[in-house]
């Protein structure tokens, strides 16, 4: 069984204060769900002060990115084994990355191995553009994006990868996905990753869905037994993602 993930990928909100308050407001409740991994991703700024409120919870914590490189002169950037002092999660590959700051998935790919070698869960994130659907080619775009960003990691670790779709477009815009282009594009990126890695680490993987989740939809995503959990992105700066939290656990433990 797949244990199911809650990820708050908070973006470029909340400083450290603000990380620490909102954490505050929200350990009790978000703490005492069971039954599912619920992570935060605050910005690398808050970690630290993330890092100290969420002690004491089984909350989890991850970077929203990390560098390729092991260290040295790259102003501004964050090696994996840095980001591995406080957290287990990084995020790879977000389309934000991709779309504003020029990530190719041979640069995706090269993150997620540098996660990998510091032990750190990288979730790898894949999606297509508005214009890739409406051309219909989602399903080539994300084949692609996995076979470039998955291929060639040590076979020992790849059952600590995590993917997550998130269709550019449903990202920010309150119109999400429907759950059965969500379960098409999971299904995809099971039979690739199948092809490259074997069957039992196809099924074993995690995948999520991303892009306007809120706690009105969630269900309907996770009640799939396709998706294992979802990628929140506005909802998770709210108090609601407790009940998105909750939602995710209930429907895989029901
Ligand atoms: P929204 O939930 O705001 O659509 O963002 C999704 C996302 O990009 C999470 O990584």
């Amino acid at each position: 069984m797949r244990t199911p993930i809650a990820a708050a990928n908070w973006k470029m909100n909340f400083g450290p204060r603000q990380a620490e308050q909102f954490i505050a407001a929200i350990r009790e409740p978000l703490g005492a769900v069971s039954g599912a991994e619920v992570v935060l991703f605050p910005p690398f700024i808050s970690l630290d002060s993330a890092y100290r409120a969420i002690q004491g919870t089984a909350i989890g914590l991850g970077a929203q990115n990390l560098s390729e490189h092991p260290g040295g002169a790259f102003t501004g950037e964050t090696s994996a084994i840095m980001v591995a002092e406080l957290c287990r999660w990084v995020i790879a590959g977000h389309s934000e990355r991709r779309q504003y700051y020029g990530e190719t998935d041979e640069l995706v790919r090269q993150k997620t191995l540098a996660a990998l070698s510091a032990d750190l869960s990288p979730i790898v994130c894949v999606g297509e553009r508005l214009e890739d659907r409406e051309a219909n080619l989602a399903e080539r775009v994300i084949t692609t994006q996995i076979r470039g960003s998955l291929g060639g990691l040590p076979a020992e670790a790849i059952g600590r990868v995590v993917v997550a779709y998130e269709p550019v477009w449903a990202i920010g815009t309150g119109r999400a996905a429907t759950r059965q282009d969500a379960e098409d594009i999971a299904q995809l990126i099971r039979a690739l990753v199948g092809e490259q890695y074997g069957q039992g680490i196809a099924d074993a993987l995690r995948i999520l869905y991303g892009g306007s989740v809120t706690a009105a939809n969630v269900t309907e995503f996770v009640a799939s037994p396709h998706l294992d959990g979802a990628l929140v992105g506005t909802a998770s700066l709210r108090p609601e993602f407790v009940d998105i939290a909750r939602a995710i656990a209930a429907a895989k433990t029901a």
